[in-house]
């Protein structure tokens, strides 16, 4: 079987044997393989004997038992039926953004305090469903596990999302609203506090708190003025926690990974964010081309195989008999090779786009699977395939 690529060559066996590299984030457009990377990455890394930890975020339900995801919550667990020969192990967990903000807060405040928190309408609604959150817990819980020491690799699948972007973009997005000037002027009542309050409170002022209670209703405004104030005492602001833990990326330990189908809107979502990771001086290891079609069966293009079917069988003809006739089966049999032939030059096509601007950024591929990835072998089988096998 053979398997085209123009560019460089992704060393993933090298990559993973790296122990300077301690985090390696796969990122990359909606339904690329993300999570399914990720773990087949983890698990490959686990049985060379790197004793790893995958976070991953929303996997298939088959795939979460496959990783003993079902039975656990927001702590790695170690999977079980890996080769640890090796010496290495692998856990796993699924993120579970809310549980990670309740523990954050948890962490920074007594009981009491927090326990107002979680009962705080708004911090329900931003911890379990504001665009953004995901992304900002995902890297909360990289700090996390990191901290605990237990690991040597910490393998991170990224959010699902349109943009490949909305992983770096999203909690900077998050933190800039939240600690923005509308949001001060809202909390200002609480942050100013008794007389110093009434003192800087201007007409314009009081009309605009006034108009924005009508609009969204003075509990809510209170609820978002008590839960910023607790908050910001806690942890100063957000955008500057979110900016600090994306700095911690460039500490050279780090390796993004961006994930792309070999199509044209993937692949174009993976270009902006490779320009965007070399911009903000982020590391990036490579791309993964995914759920590739190699082209098997020698040298015969797909137009002479349709001529060749048209001689034997012309498409629309009479069948003769209940049997199908060898030289009908012949023609169906070239059909299909004229359509995956078809299919593997239009993803060379698509890829050779992205190769020719930036042919400095090696690629590996992992060919399509005959079925969906969700077991340990089927991990296995393509963590082999990116390692080139
Ligand atoms: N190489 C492959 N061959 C066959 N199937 C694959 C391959 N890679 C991924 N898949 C399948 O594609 C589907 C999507 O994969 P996955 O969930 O990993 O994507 P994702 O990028 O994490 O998606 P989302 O953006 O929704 O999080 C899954 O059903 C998975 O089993
Ligand atoms: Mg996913």
């Amino acid at each position: 079987m053979t398997t085209k690529t123009t560019g460089t060559v992704l060393d993933v066996d090298s990559l993973l044997a790296d122990r300077n590299v301690r985090t390696i984030l796969c990122c990359g457009s909606g339904g690329v393989g993300k999570t399914t990377t990720a773990a087949a990455i983890g698990l490959r890394a686990a049985e060379q004997g790197r004793t790893v930890v995958v976070i991953t975020i929303d996997p298939a339900r088959r795939l979460a038992q496959a990783l003993d995801l079902d039975r656990l919550g927001n702590t790695p667990l170690e999977v079980t039926g890996t080769d640890t020969s090796a010496g290495g192990r692998l856990d796993a967990m699924m993120l579970d953004m809310k549980r990670t903000f309740d523990d954050l807060v948890l962490s920074h405040t007594d009981t009491e305090r927090a326990e107002q928190i979680f009962s705080n309408p708004f911090y329900q609604s931003l911890s379990s469903s504001f665009a953004g959150t995901q992304e900002y817990m995902a890297m909360e819980k990289l700090g996390q596990l990191h901290q605990a020491a237990r690991w040597d690799l910490v393998v991170v699948d990224t959010p699902p999302s349109r943009s490949a972007l909305d992983f770096l973009d999203a909690p900077t997005r998050l933190g800039s609203f939240l600690d923005g000037r509308f949001i001060r002027l809202l909390t200002a009542p609480t942050r100013a506090g008794g007389r110093a309050y009434v003192r800087m409170l201007s007409a314009g002022m009081s009309m605009l708190t006034s108009t924005v209670s009508k609009l969204l209703g003075a509990a809510l405004l209170r609820d978002v003025q008590t839960f910023l104030a607790a908050f910001e005492s806690m942890f100063g602001g957000f955008r500057e926690r979110a900016e600090q833990t994306y700095s911690a990326l460039k500490d050279g330990q780090t390796s993004f990974l961006v994930v792309a189908t070999p199509e044209r809107d993937a692949l174009r979502e993976a270009s902006f964010f490779v320009d965007r990771l070399e911009t903000d001086q982020m590391p990036l290891s490579g791309l993964v081309l995914n759920r590739v079609h190699p082209h098997r069966g020698g040298s015969l293009g797909p137009e002479r195989a349709l001529e060749l079917a048209d001689e034997l069988w012309p498409e629309g003809r009479r069948r003769e008999g209940v049997e199908v006739a060898p030289r009908e089966m012949t023609a169906n049999l070239l059909r299909l090779h004229a359509a995956n032939r078809e299919r593997s030059l239009h993803e060379e096509r698509q890829t050779s786009r992205f190769t020719a601007e930036h042919p400095d950024v090696p690629v590996a591929v992992a060919v399509a699977q005959a079925g969906d990835v969700h077991d340990l072998d089927g991990l296995r089988s393509l963590g082999a395939s990116l390692a080139g096998g």
